[in-house]
């Protein structure tokens, strides 16, 4: 074990973050598992890390029946005042529960929160206290941005702290209804040596707070950046001790903003929240399916709207492709808010099944409004835009199309095809190619003209 070099402080070690063999002192190589770079600074004694206990304060764990624990009601949760957090979250802030919120620098991050905790303290009618702990800006920044987006009154104190001790020697003190901590990474521990934002402060600090949240029942809310491949720096090793990790995401210059949970532990990972970010803050999006087709060319070609269902609300997308004739050889292939390997399946499929051989052209596709389709449900969609624009061949506006495609070239059934249909008929969409196993499933046909594909050839036959 280590000796440490510092008296007052307790003993800290570098502990090898692959195989747990500790050194006195930072080394490079790990002399044990021969990992490089692998070693943290850690507080030797006591293991604060790691810790993955949910569910208050009920420390002293005794086995008990399923039926005599206490589940919290349901009113438990606080409610954010934006509908579009508090479904993300599953119905609102969880007493207790410890969420991380990541995104790229600049994303909105601070802006969401310092929203959320005013319309906390706003929906509990001056019952919620909450503290805003800003390691990055000033308290006249904060406020100013605070009364930028009209968030304001006495419940929301801010305190501009990096100090780990000070700020829970003040959450202790103040006892607040939720802890906000913006971020993670620029918050410093008395115990350890290393810099702030490095792994061994970040897991440190995470590891106080998180219990802190746990023992005094205390939501807290912990800001982290994402690097540019998308992993929470330092944070990423948060992910498994959190109960929950939501992704504030947006597209290059696009207003719009995704909220998204990657992980929850009170509710679905599959709902989604979006906002419009303008001047006066973030503004939820209630109808998002209106507005990402807003801007929609009516008629020209490799313009599609396919039909996305995130968690339970369905999502009408436009996605659209540019088939060109490449300069040399094979072409390039782009592809934004879409898997772009699950593009190059489906050129092939077009290709081998459907007579459209674009193997040798540019080709680009992107979804409208930067959003992210994960689906398999979109592939028609973006096989039938790939098409329409090799083919030069418009695809009427008013036509929706949804399905997952295989590899031989079959149209397969996809969940929700009711939802995604009463979405289209609310948008005035007259028509939808589907899936023939989803047509012969349906008791309605939501006022639209179904037209049921088994085959990809079928559709663009149809279009
Ligand atoms: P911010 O919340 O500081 O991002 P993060 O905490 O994720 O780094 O948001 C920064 C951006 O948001 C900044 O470029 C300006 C823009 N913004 C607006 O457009 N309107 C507003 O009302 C506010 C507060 C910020
Ligand atoms: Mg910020």
């Amino acid at each position: 074990m280590a000796k440490s070099a510092k008296a007052k402080k307790p003993r800290t070690a570098y502990v090898c973050q692959a195989c747990g063999h500790t050194e006195a002192r930072w080394v490079g190589k790990c002399g044990q598992c021969g990992e490089w770079n692998s070693f943290v600074e850690e507080v030797g004694a006591q293991p604060t890390c790691g810790i993955t206990s949910v569910g208050g304060a009920q420390s002293r764990a005794e086995p008990i029946a399923l039926d005599e624990v206490e589940v919290l009601p349901a009113e438990a949760r606080l409610p954010t005042g934006f509908g579009e957090v508090d479904r993300v979250l599953g119905g609102g802030l969880v007493p207790g529960s410890f969420v991380l919120l990541g995104g790229e620098p600049g994303i909105g991050k601070s802006t969401l929160l310092m929203q959320v905790l005013a319309g906390i303290t706003r929906t509990s009618a001056g019952r919620a206290d909450v503290l805003y702990v800003s390691g990055e800006e000033s308290v006249s920044q904060t406020a100013m941005r605070a009364r930028r987006v009209g968030a304001g009154g006495t419940h929301v104190k801010v305190y501009a702290e990096t100090n780990l001790e000070r700020i829970l020697q003040a959450a202790r003190r103040d006892r607040p209804s939720v802890l906000a901590v913006d971020s993670i990474q620029t918050m410093h521990s008395d115990l350890l040596d290393s810099i702030p934002g490095s792994v061994g402060q970040v897991r440190e600090c995470a590891a106080r707070l998180l219990s802190f949240a746990k023992s005094e029942g205390v939501p807290t809310i912990l800001v982290g950046h994402v690097t540019k491949e998308g992993s929470l720096a330092g944070p990423k090793t948060l992910e498994h001790v959190v109960d929950a990790v939501l992704q504030f995401e947006g597209e290059g210059a696009s207003p719009y903003r995704i909220l998204r949970a990657a992980k929850n532990r009170f509710g679905s990972t599959q709902e989604i929240g979006v906002f419009e970010m303008r001047s006066g803050g973030l503004d939820e999006v209630v109808n998002p399916s209106q507005l990402f087709l807003a801007e929609r060319p009516m008629g020209a070609p490799g313009s599609v709207v396919v039909a996305s269902a995130e968690g339970s609300r369905p999502i009408l997308v436009e996605v659209q492709a540019l088939v060109a004739p490449a300069a040399a050889g094979v072409g390039r292939r782009t592809a934004a808010g879409v898997d772009g390997n699950r593009v190059a399946l489906l050129m092939a499929v077009l290709a081998q099944r459907a007579g459209c051989d674009m193997l040798a052209q540019d080709v680009f596709v992107n979804v409208a409004g930067g959003v992210r389709l994960t689906e398999p449900a979109t592939d028609l969609g973006v096989a039938c835009a790939l098409a329409s624009s090799y083919r030069n061949a418009p695809v009427d506006a008013r036509t929706l199309v949804f399905g997952e495609v295989g590899l031989a070239g079959e149209v397969r059934a996809v969940n929700l095809a009711d939802v995604r249909l009463s979405e289209a008929a609310k948008l005035g969409f007259n028509r939808c190619i589907l899936p023939a196993q989803n047509r012969d499933r349906l008791d309605e046909d939501f006022g639209l003209e179904l037209v049921a594909v088994r085959h990809l050839q079928a559709a663009l036959d149809m279009l």
